[in-house]
This record gives structure tokens, sequence and C-alpha cells, in this order.
């Protein structure tokens, strides 16, 4: 604990957030369709312990349960995301209503319990029969996402206040479609930027239609942002951290902000034989539309050294001075800080969100059957206070998110990386709350960290 005494701002939304895929489970059940997650992680090899979300949190049928627990952990705004297959199982035509009613349910049981919704749009579970017709390389997947978003506006616009188009399109492009550790799991560059593009696009064509529809409330995008920092003084190591920045951070802001991809790495892409993405006439206004907010994902600093046989951006991600959390995410909190000045500096949002940040530990529960993880704590409160920092030098930030509500399934490490605030016991369902979980109650009651 350090001594502090942060008081933040009156109106400051505290919340948890999680996503569709990662906590729902029903993967097959009231019509949903198949999503390349859902195809993803049964072919064998592909995730940690062969894991699934086919489970995962049973949440579509515990929703009450969890609803139940935020409300005892007094959490008053909730980030949870939309199963797009579960709406469209094919990705467009016949509207599936027991999905829909599915959201509306649980966006009804928040609201009866005090908890203010914050809805995105897509957390990376396209729906397969998409994919089928070349996904995000495709440019009319971002019309179907337009349609799919009409429709959830439609039926849940009266309801939800807080809307976020995309989580993420970084890590849905280049792990999606160059790493090929994620979901559709390809490995080709310029599909990757392709995939980009066009998930761009898809946030530009829901950002009008959510002003066409005169819809009240606010509408952003959410970024993994992550500051790069040379491993060196070495200029090559100095030049290889502006190129992973313009790679990672700038790629996605310049468009949405300053109406075009940062020139200097369009021309180095385009010298490394990359194939940019084709730009069509008013693409990019259509991606400069006006948002409320960015959402900003923070959880580390990458430290980069040049490298010059990797193509095409000649650099390698090494550790830093900084001890690490079981993903190996080095626990650096002035680089949030930093961050949110950055983009004030930079970019001059509106308003800012922190919609993730967490850490994930391995959990033990002790013979009472309690799991005092004071490691999480400890990182979630530096991470509280470099939010107070910027807060101070008059960054607009309006509120923050703790990945996660509870223990879930990570991705390509299936259950390994444990983030909740509530434990999850996989085989009985059982949900504990952590001791984090009991600190972030009193930091929301007492809206800020104080030493006394
Ligand atoms: C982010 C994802 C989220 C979760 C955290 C740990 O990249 O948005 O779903 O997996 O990482």
């Amino acid at each position: 604990m350090f001594y502090a005494n942060a008081g933040f701002p009156e109106r400051f939304k505290w919340g948890v957030a999680t996503a569709a895929y990662q906590i729902e489970g029903a993967t097959n059940e009231d019509g949903k369709g198949e999503s390349i997650w859902d195809r993803f992680c049964h072919i064998p090899g592909r995730i940690y312990n062969n894991d699934t979300g086919d489970i995962a949190c049973d949440h579509y049928h515990r929703y009450k349960e969890d609803v139940r627990l935020m409300k005892e952990l007094g959490i008053p705004s909730y980030r949870y995301s939309i199963a797009w297959s579960r709406i469209f199982p094919r990705g467009y035509g016949d509207i599936n209503q027991k999905g829909l009613d599915f959201y509306k349910r649980l966006t009804g049981e928040l609201l009866e319990n005090g908890i203010e919704p914050f809805v995105t749009l897509y957390h990376w579970d396209l729906p397969q029969a998409l994919q089928d017709e070349g996904g995000w390389t495709n440019p009319a997947t971002a019309d179907h996402f337009m349609a799919y978003c009409e429709t959830v506006f439609k039926a849940l616009g009266g309801q939800v206040k807080n809307w976020m188009t995309l989580n993420e399109p970084w890590v849905a492009s280049f792990n999606g479609h160059y790493w090929g550790n994620f979901a559709p799991g390809l490995r080709d560059f310029s599909a990757a930027l392709a995939a980009g593009h066009n998930l761009l696009r898809a946030h530009g064509l829901a950002v009008r239609s959510f002003r066409q529809m005169g819809l009240d409330g606010e509408i952003g995008i959410v970024l993994n942002l992550c500051p790069r920092e040379p491993a060196s003084d070495a200029p090559e190591d100095i030049n290889a951290a502006v190129r992973n920045d313009g790679f990672g951070n700038r790629w996605f802001l310049d468009p949405l902000f300053k109406g075009s991809y940062p020139l200097n790495m369009e021309s180095y892409y385009a010298s490394q034989g990359v194939v940019l993405p084709k730009i069509s006439a008013g693409d990019m206004k259509l991606i400069g539309e006006k948002i409320d907010f960015l959402g900003v994902n923070y959880y580390y600093i990458d430290f980069t050294k040049a490298t010059p046989g990797n193509w095409p951006l000649g650099y390698k991600t090494v550790p830093g001075p900084y001890p690490v959390t079981l993903y190996g995410w080095p626990v650096v909190e002035r680089g949030l800080t930093d961050l949110l000045i950055r983009l004030k500096i930079d970019y001059n949002p509106p308003k800012l969100y922190v919609t993730e940040n967490g850490a994930s530990y391995p959990d033990v529960i002790n013979i009472k059957g309690e799991i005092l993880d004071d490691i999480r704590i400890d990182y979630l409160e530096r991470h509280i206070l470099a939010c107070y920092k910027a807060i101070e030098t008059g960054v607009p930030l309006s509120g923050y998110f703790v990945w996660s509500l509870i223990d879930n399934f990570e991705w390509s490490t299936g259950f390994k990386n444990t983030f909740g605030l509530i434990y999850l016991n996989k085989q009985t369902q059982e949900r504990i709350i952590k001791r984090s979980g009991i600190w972030y109650s009193n930091i929301i009651r007492r809206n800020g960290i104080f030493s006394d």
C-alpha cells in the first residue's frame, strides 16, 4: 500500500468488464450460430490445454447470480459484449429473437439492480458463416456489421446509453490474421491490414447509424494501446520503438482522429512489400465519424529491440526491467499515466475511459476457502493511482473498468490466466469473491484510494 489521498471526480464511473465468448457458454443454444471462436477452439492444439468457451462461466444461465454478485460488491457499471451470432446466426438475414431476448433479460436485470450497462458490439466472435465469405478481409462484412448494430440499437437502445463498436481491432486484425494465434488463425500481414481497414469501416458505419437513428446516449471504440519503449538508447532500438508504435497505436488512432493512416508507416510498409489496404472514396471520412469517447485497454509497456531479420517490422519485444504477471506482462503503471496524457495531447478525445485493466496471477484457495490475492490488489492500486495522476493533469478520464468481473476463458491461453475479482470453480461453477473484489468494492464506495 502506498500513501495515497486520491479522491476521484464525483461522477467517475467504476466498473468491471467481460466479453460474451469468454463467459457465456451455451454456444449452441437457443438458435445461436457458430462463431469463429467456436470453430477455432475446436481445432486441437490451438488453445492451451485444448480449453474452449463451450461452457466458460455458464453466464448464459447464471447471469442473475453474476448480476447479484456485482450488486453485492456495489459495482455501478458493467461492460459486456453481445455475441453477433446469437442475433444473426449466419451474420445477416433472419433475426434470432431468442438471442436478442437474452440480452434484453440481462440488460433489464442490470438496470433493475442499478447497474449501468456499457455494451461492446464486437468482441472478436464473428459469425463463422461470414468468415466463410472472407470475414473481415471482405468489405461486405462491414455492411453486415452495420445491419446487426442497427438491430441491436433498435432492441436495446431504450435501455443502453453507452455503446462501444469494436474491442481492440488491432488484436482482431493481427492476432487473428497475421500471428494466427487467435481466430480465424490466418498468417498473412497484408490480410491483417485489410481486415483492420474493414473493421475501422465497420466502426464508422455503426457510429453513423447510431447518429442517424437519433439514439440517446454515447458511442465510442475500444483500442488496446500500449506504449512502446526502446530496449536501449541505441538509435536502431529507438527507431524500432517508433515503428512499433506506428504499427500498434497510431495505425488505429490516426484514422479515427486525424483522417489518415500514418504516412511514415504507409511508406515503410510499401518498402517491405506489404500490400496496403484498398481505401475507397469516403472511407477515411467514415472512419473519422465523431465519437463521444475513446475506450483504452491498458495492461503493459512493450520494450522494443531492433531485429532486422524480423519481417516486416524489424523488431522484437524483450522483457523490460519490471516484474511480470502470470501472462508475462510487465507491471509498469507509469505507462498508463503517460499514455492517457499522450492521448489528450496528440488526439484530444472528448472523453476517455479505461475500459480494461487488470492482472492475471495464480490464485490459491486457502483452507478457509478464501483467495487472498494481494498481488492483484497491488497491481490494481498502482494503476488506479496512475489514472488519478492523469486526471490531475487535466486528462478527461471518466471511468475505469477492471478486467475482469470473474475468471474466464482467456482466448489462446484457455483458463490458465485468471484475471477475475471473482474466482470461478470450473468443475462446480461456484463463484467466490476474492480479496481483490472486496478491496475494489471499498475503492468504489469511497470513490478513490485513501491511506487512512
Ligand atoms: C484484452 C481483451 C480481453 C482480455 C484481456 C486480458 O486484450 O480485450 O478480452 O482477454 O485482454
